[in-house]
């Protein structure tokens, strides 16, 4: 009776096990059930702890009976376990699945900063004449920077450049990149046509239109029975390219220690396009650069026969040439690195 009672007993629990299986509803509740069936203290485990109680006639009945059914419960448990398993992986595969047809990130992309990019342009416009790049050292000699360009010690004309000097006797920095034509007539047999772009240094209080640091490009052409109609064809043709081909250009009287005659280059201005503003002091007109014939004292620092050549120079401020075509109206800009401002370019 009591055996026959035990069975029954077995028998719902195998039942009651298998349907609380099939109503779990994820992994988790049912290893909570798989503990409290048969864990430690789980319902089938009291069970079998229970047949040593029984007479020994009765135990080895009761005992396949008990095997049968956790056999039942456990194989009940791996597959409702499978099945759990694969719905999961199913909902992380529909949530953490890779679109790959979803575009690509692009990478941030960085630009010529605008000095670069101007003197690149200016480098670009000289070159379609035979214009070379070259380069010259931003820590330059005295002799070099002033004294060969025809600027003596003591010269008032030295008021022009205010100049930084460095800890060595006999050099400074380059307050222009002129000496760079000394160098190159000394490197280069005529006919020469130089193009010198570079950074200059000088000391002056920092605002919108001075800085310590800036940018220069300078041009030097050497031949025999070179003019300065020559230099004015070349300088509109460049302007030409640089700022439009329907502005008009003037040549007006300058002075420079290194040219004899030395003139200032204008550009009609380009915001008011020759009217006068603001931006060109009510002149209509905006000087571009510095240029004139070669100094006879110049060709000569330079080892060549003022007699047999002759020859041109110009020098133009960088940013003065960027500010124009990009509209930019303060000088600090430039060296400030805010990428605010350079993303613009
Ligand atoms: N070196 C001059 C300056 O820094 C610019 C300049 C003027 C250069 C006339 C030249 C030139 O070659 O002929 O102000």
């Amino acid at each position: 009776m009591e055996l026959q009672e035990l069975r029954r007993d077995l028998e719902r629990l195998r039942e009651r096990a298998l349907a609380d299986f099939a109503a779990a509803p994820d992994l988790a509740a049912l290893d909570a059930l798989d503990v409290a069936y048969l864990g430690k203290k789980g319902e089938l485990t009291v069970v079998l702890r229970g047949i040593g109680a029984l007479p020994p006639e009765d135990r080895p009945q009761v005992g396949a009976v008990v095997n049968a059914v956790r056999s039942a419960i456990e194989a009940a448990l791996v597959e409702r376990r499978a099945i759990l398993g694969t719905a999961a992986l199913e909902s992380r595969l529909g949530s953490e699945a890779v679109d790959v047809t979803t575009p690509g990130r692009r990478p941030p992309r960085g630009s010529r900063h605008p000095i670069v990019e101007t003197a690149r342009e200016i480098s670009r416009i000289f070159g379609q004449f035979g214009f070379v790049d070259y380069e010259g050292p931003e820590v330059e000699d005295d002799l070099t920077n002033f004294q060969l360009l025809n600027i003596p010690p003591d010269h008032p004309a030295r008021d022009l450049w205010d100049t930084l000097y460095v800890d060595i006797e006999g050099y400074l920095l380059r307050t222009h990149t002129s000496p760079g034509q000394i160098r190159v007539m000394h490197a280069e047999r005529p006919p020469i046509r130089a193009l010198l772009p570079g950074r200059c240094f000088r000391y002056e209080a920092i605002d919108a239109s001075h800085q310590t640091e800036f940018f220069q490009v300078e041009g030097l052409m050497i031949d025999e029975g070179t003019t300065l109609g020559d230099l004015r064809g070349l300088l509109d043709q460049f302007a030409a390219a640089m700022f439009g081909r329907d502005k008009r250009t003037r040549f007006r009287p300058g002075y420079y220690p290194f040219t004899e005659p030395s003139v200032a280059f204008d550009v009609e201005c380009v915001v008011c396009g020759g009217v006068g503003c603001p931006a060109c002091s009510r002149t209509g007109w905006m000087t571009i650069l510095g240029a004139g014939m070669v100094h006879p004292v110049v060709l000569q620092s330079g080892g060549l026969d003022p007699e047999r050549y002759q020859g041109f120079a110009f020098g133009m401020g960088v940013e003065r040439i960027s500010n124009l075509r990009h509209a930019v109206n303060d000088l600090r800009y430039y060296l400030e690195d805010d990428l605010r401002f350079l993303e613009q370019f």
